[in-house]
């Protein structure tokens, strides 16, 4: 597969100990086809077995993070096809990736691209972003986990408006229900998110990803379930070597010096 910078649809850069990933097609405002999911995959987990990155911030370009699936790609599909394509499966991958993701959104999170922002565990979103799962005006739902993920970032009755309806919603709105972490100025934007990631790529990476497949169990789980899982992982952070560093460094009053054992 491609080495890292070799994609037709994606921009890859390593800053620090940070994985940056940017959506690059910007003649369709970033629509997600089947060769740029698949980059997009590729490129997430190789940083993803990276042992030199702890983080990986995804962004698009300045109009779109990404206006959806590709339609003209969908457009004449059947249904065994999308069956067999079976192209939200991708989600499940993304989903699975250990290390924390940042989204950086400027512009259009629509469809497929508002799901891929909601899929990432942090979200950043400029002043000028707009976030909708617009499929029903062109004749389909959310695919790509839009119809769970947004009800549980925003509840029922403003994801109900929102799928039903297809409206779309503002950076502001979205940061005052809960999809968005904070907004930026536009300019200050991939700032801000690689800031975040720096600092969470200075931390012990088992330990920041125990932190985040516990956060995600409470997606996943029923609330017993996910606090059981919760005290397994708590309790298992005390096999790491990077827990006893932790601590022995709060109590001798200097910095950890984390190594990801
Ligand atoms: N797929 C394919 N091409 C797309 C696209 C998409 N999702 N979104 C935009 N484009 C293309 C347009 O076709 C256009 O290409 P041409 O110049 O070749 O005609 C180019 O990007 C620029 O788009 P517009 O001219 O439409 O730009 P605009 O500023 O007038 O409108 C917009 C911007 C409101 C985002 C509009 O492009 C739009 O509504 N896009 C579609 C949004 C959408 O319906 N997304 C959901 C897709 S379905 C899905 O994602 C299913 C799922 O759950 C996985």
């Amino acid at each position: 597969s491609a080495a890292p910078g070799d994609y037709s649809n994606l921009q890859v850069e390593v800053r620090g100990n940070v994985g940056l990933v940017a959506i690059h097609r910007p003649a369709a405002l970033n629509a997600l086809n089947d060769e740029t999911t698949a980059e997009l995959l590729d490129a997430l987990q190789r940083y993803d077995r990276d042992s030199t990155i702890g983080a990986i911030v995804l962004t698009g370009t300045d109009r779109a993070f990404a206006a959806g699936a590709d339609i003209k790609e969908m457009a004449n599909r059947s249904f065994s096809q999308a069956r067999r394509r079976d192209a939200g499966s991708f989600m499940d991958l993304f989903f699975a990736l250990r290390s924390p993701t940042i989204a950086a959104v400027r512009g259009y999170a629509l469809g497929g691209g508002c799901e891929l922002a909601l899929a990432c565990d942090i979200v950043y979103a400029a002043e000028d972003a707009q976030f909708g799962l617009p499929e029903v005006q062109i004749g389909t739902i959310p695919g790509w986990g839009g119809t769970q993920r947004l009800v549980r970032a925003i509840g029922k009755a403003r994801a109900m408006e929102m799928i039903l309806s297809g409206r779309r919603i503002s950076s502001r709105e979205a940061e005052a229900w809960g999809l968005v972490a904070a907004v930026h100025p536009e300019d200050k934007l991939l700032t801000a998110a690689l800031d975040t990631a720096t600092k969470i790529a200075s931390l012990s990476q088992p330990i920041v990803q125990m932190a985040k497949a516990a956060v995600n169990a409470a997606y996943e789980m029923p609330l017993r379930s996910g606090v059981l899982y919760e005290r397994a992982l708590f309790q298992s952070t005390f096999a790491t070597q990077d827990q006893k560093e932790g601590m022995t460094a709060f109590l001798d009053k200097r910095e950890p010096k984390w190594t990801n054992a």
